[in-house]
């Protein structure tokens, strides 16, 4: 995934803007970035390999002038991170500039057509294609918007653009697939891949819709749809959304990282989902209850999410669920599923291709598909029936934290709805469920509150282990694969996260004297079986560490280490509790390992390829 944003700027030169924006960009990829300004005719670029600060001082980006610009962050697909591959890129003269989000799919066939035509392509992307059609259909029509109208249908995959010439005031954007979000404000006009980018200038947002094309110019916005035969048709604007996000949850708000600082607005995050609509959350359960199978496709920590939604399925609603990993989606279900199944997707960007991937595959054999995301306007809510939004706010740490707390919320109120409806639940139960779930939000305040010193000092002991094993049963499997997951991925440790029960079939071949074994042991029906799995490790000599009910005497007396939790109000949301802990260790695993855990090598926010 990339960052593009696009600027016109009515009070002088727009590249100081543009640096800043594409920092806040910077979640979406770092490989390198660049911007693209015009001015008396010229266009003035500035690229290279790395992150924006340290291109910033080796090439000072503000010095560009004039008050229209591009700018682009990369996450690499096609060619390697380097100065040639690097966003904007131009056509053979050097008056037109291309900044883009996604995959052109046939590039090689087009960069092979170009090339026999005489054109220069300078890099191994995909994108510089685009520069390069726009240059020919300028041959047949005079304006940009219509230029660029022509060359779309030639692009097979996905795209978000933003293209400048030289000599025009106007910027011409369009998407397929890749999300691209306008801003209109009172000093400029922008476009972007996420609201942040312009939210120091502007709250009111028009989000692309697939198949549009918008020519921005200092008056304002002129919209139209695009088609396959290269023709435009002007569609009114629609009424801009005010966003309600400030520059402030955009941004680090006094932590010394995105994530640290995420991890604590988790109980506002959850305060904020549980809030949901109850009409909506009805007609969503709905849904779910005339359908005879549920499957539910997600990546990474939603994927992790869904896992704990099936215990909570089962436990609160007696329904069964299919987890499926998006990536493997379309290959699992080859055979089509049928009209009585709905898919429900979980994601929080609403981009990550596989899980994108999986619900087109299933939505073509007629499936109902329902999705819940944290985005608006994301590509996943285009393709749903009915969508549940999350309400954790911009999420810019690569690594999920709170939007997963959010997503557990969501899955369990839908838990208890189901639950009423299919009668596995009585009014009664129902109610106190719910009013147990209202109360997660004080008790993850009282976790960070009461126990991050606590992990800062325990992440210590741990920094020269390699290896890490975090095991739990039922439920509480989810949440171990959450912790494993999260300490991989910021601190580069290696880790398994594991149905305890399982660990003996394999994994315990490689628990030596002093292998951390991290159990996630709520006071649940599970509690009793994992004290056996406890004693096992404790045999062969790993170091115990348990995080469990600080009433839990028997499992206190058992470990090396203790991280006590309060009792809970409903054991079947233990994760969004039990998360907490791993979150914070994590967190302090990559800081005393001198990692930065904002942006994790090799990694990106949302994963826009298969
Ligand atoms: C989580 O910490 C990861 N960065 C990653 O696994 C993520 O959850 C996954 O890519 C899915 O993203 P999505 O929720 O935006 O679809």
């Amino acid at each position: 995934m990339c960052g593009i944003i696009g600027a016109i700027h009515t009070k002088g030169n727009v590249a100081s803007l543009l640096r800043q924006s594409l920092k806040r960009l910077e979640y979406r990829g770092y490989d390198s970035s660049g911007i693209a300004t015009a001015a008396n005719g010229i266009l003035h670029i500035k690229k290279d390999k790395g992150k924006i600060d340290d291109i910033h001082q080796r090439l000072n980006f503000d010095t560009l002038p004039g008050n229209i610009g591009i700018g682009h962050t990369r996450w690499a697909t096609h060619g390697s991170p380097s100065k040639a591959n690097a966003h904007p890129h131009t056509d053979c003269l050097n008056r037109l500039a291309v900044v883009h989000n996604g995959i052109i799919e046939n590039y090689q066939e087009l960069r092979k057509n170009l090339m026999e035509n005489g054109h220069q392509l300078r890099s191994e992307t995909d994108t510089e294609v685009i520069p390069h059609l726009i240059e020919d259909a300028l041959h047949q029509t005079s304006r940009l918007d219509q230029a660029v109208a022509q060359i779309l249908p030639q692009l097979e995959g996905s795209y978000a653009i933003v293209v400048i010439e030289a000599h025009r005031n106007e910027l011409v954007a369009a998407r397929q697939e890749s999300p691209l979000i306008i801003g209109l404000g009172n000093q400029g006009v922008y476009c972007a891949s996420d609201v942040p980018a312009f939210l120091p200038m502007t709250r009111k947002t028009i989000v692309l819709e697939d198949d549009e094309l918008v020519l921005l110019t200092a008056q304002g916005a002129l919209l139209s749809r695009f088609n396959q035969s290269g023709d435009l048709s002007h569609l009114s604007l629609r009424l801009p959304t005010v966003v309600q996000w400030t520059i402030d949850m955009a941004q680090k708000g006094g932590y010394p990282h995105f994530m640290l600082k995420e991890i604590h607005e988790q109980p506002k995050a959850l305060q904020d989902t549980l809030r949901i609509r109850k009409p909506d959350l009805m007609g969503f359960t709905e849904i779910l209850h005339n359908h005879r199978h549920i499957i539910t496709f997600a990546a990474g920590t939603a994927f992790h999410a869904t896992l704990a939604a099936k215990y909570m399925f089962s436990h609160n609603a007696n329904r069964l669920i299919h987890n499926i990993i998006a990536s493997e989606g379309p290959d699992t279900v080859a055979a089509s599923p049928g009209e009585d199944s709905v898919v429900l997707a979980v994601s929080q960007s609403g981009e990550t291709i596989d899980t994108i991937h999986a619900v087109k595959h299933l939505k073509k054999q007629g499936c109902t598909v329902v999705a819940i995301t944290n985005t608006v306007g994301s590509s996943i809510t285009r393709l749903a029936d009915q969508v549940l939004y999350t309400q954790a706010g911009p999420e810019i740490g690569v690594a999920a934290t709170k939007t997963f707390a959010t997503q557990l919320a969501t899955l369990a109120s839908l838990s208890v709805y189901l639950g009423t409806m299919t009668g596995a639940l009585k009014k009664k139960e129902q109610k106190e469920l719910l009013e147990a779930l209202n109360q997660f939000p004080n008790i993850i305040q009282s976790v960070i509150r009461n126990q991050e010193s606590m992990i800062k000092v325990a992440a210590q002991e741990y920094v020269t282990k390699s290896d890490f094993f975090f095991l739990g049963r039922g439920i509480s499997t989810a949440t171990a694969m959450e912790g494993a997951l999260k300490i991989k991925e910021i601190a580069y440790v290696h880790a398994e996260g594991y149905p305890a029960g399982e660990s003996k079939h394999g994994a315990i071949a490689l628990v030596e004297p002093g292998f951390p074994v991290i159990f996630v042991a709520p006071n649940d029906s599970t509690r009793r079986h994992l004290e056996g799995n406890v004693m096992e490790m404790k045999a062969r000599g790993a170091r115990i560490v348990a995080i469990c009910s600080a009433q839990d005497k028997a499992l206190i007396n058992l470990s090396d280490q203790v991280i006590p939790l309060p009792q809970l109000p409903s054991l079947s949301f233990s994760p969004i509790c039990y998360v907490v802990p791993l979150q914070l260790l994590a967190y302090y695993a990559a800081i005393l390992r001198g990692h930065n855990p904002d942006q994790p090598r090799n990694l990106a926010k949302a994963v826009t390829v298969l």
